[in-house]
């Protein structure tokens, strides 16, 4: 099964945060839409979720299978719960899905890579600039690099570029 992890970034590099004030552009989220209509499903942080739903419900996602994960949640009605990403992996491979959508947030997205779990990102880059913010990394004790291979580049509207890298691993 391919991992595809989808974040957003600031112009400056940053992983994106969002709240009230500064909330996703709607080209963003419409693009992540349809990839987690294409993929049959996302998985995603157990407070990234909880802030989904506090914002109306987590948008058209009718027949994608939802996974939070959590090291302590309980049953949530209408999503599966794992306790780690590679339960995540292990839930939807075993229910036939050939792609997995990696949603955020933060920590989720960092859980993935540092595990070495991931096969391509999608980096939206939002015209926003950020102050101290958070990043995504490959590993969060050392300094490592990893070469990836640029598969596109295309504009999605509203001033937001989408960079999509693959993985070899
Ligand atoms: N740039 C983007 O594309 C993007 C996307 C989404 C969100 N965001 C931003 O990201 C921030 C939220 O991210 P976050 O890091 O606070 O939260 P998160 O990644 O959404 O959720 C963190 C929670 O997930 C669970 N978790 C994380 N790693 C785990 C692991 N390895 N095994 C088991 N459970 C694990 C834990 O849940 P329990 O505490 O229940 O154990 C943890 O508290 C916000 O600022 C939001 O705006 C950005």
């Amino acid at each position: 099964m391919k991992t595809i992890l989808w974040a957003t970034l600031t112009a400056n590099g940053n992983y994106a945060q969002s709240g009230p004030e500064n909330p996703p552009k709607k080209e963003a989220l419409a693009d992540f839409a349809t990839h987690a209509q294409a993929a049959g499903n996302f998985i995603v942080g157990r407070r990234t979720f909880e802030a989904m739903r506090g914002n109306g419900g987590g948008g058209p996602f009718g027949e994608v299978d939802i996974v939070v994960v959590s090291k302590n949640a309980s049953e949530i009605p209408g999503v599966t719960v794992v306790r780690s990403p590679q339960e995540a992996l292990s839930y939807l491979q075993q229910k036939g899905h050939q792609t997995a959508l990696i949603s955020g947030g933060a920590d989720i997205h960092n859980s993935f890579l540092g595990q070495d779990l991931v096969d391509e990102v999608i980096f939206n880059v939002a015209p926003v600039l950020e102050g101290k913010g958070l990043n995504l990394l490959i590993n969060k004790d050392n300094y490592q690099y990893k070469h990836v291979k640029l598969l596109g580049c295309k504009p999605l509207g509203g001033d937001v570029i989408q960079l999509r890298y693959a993985i070899d691993r």
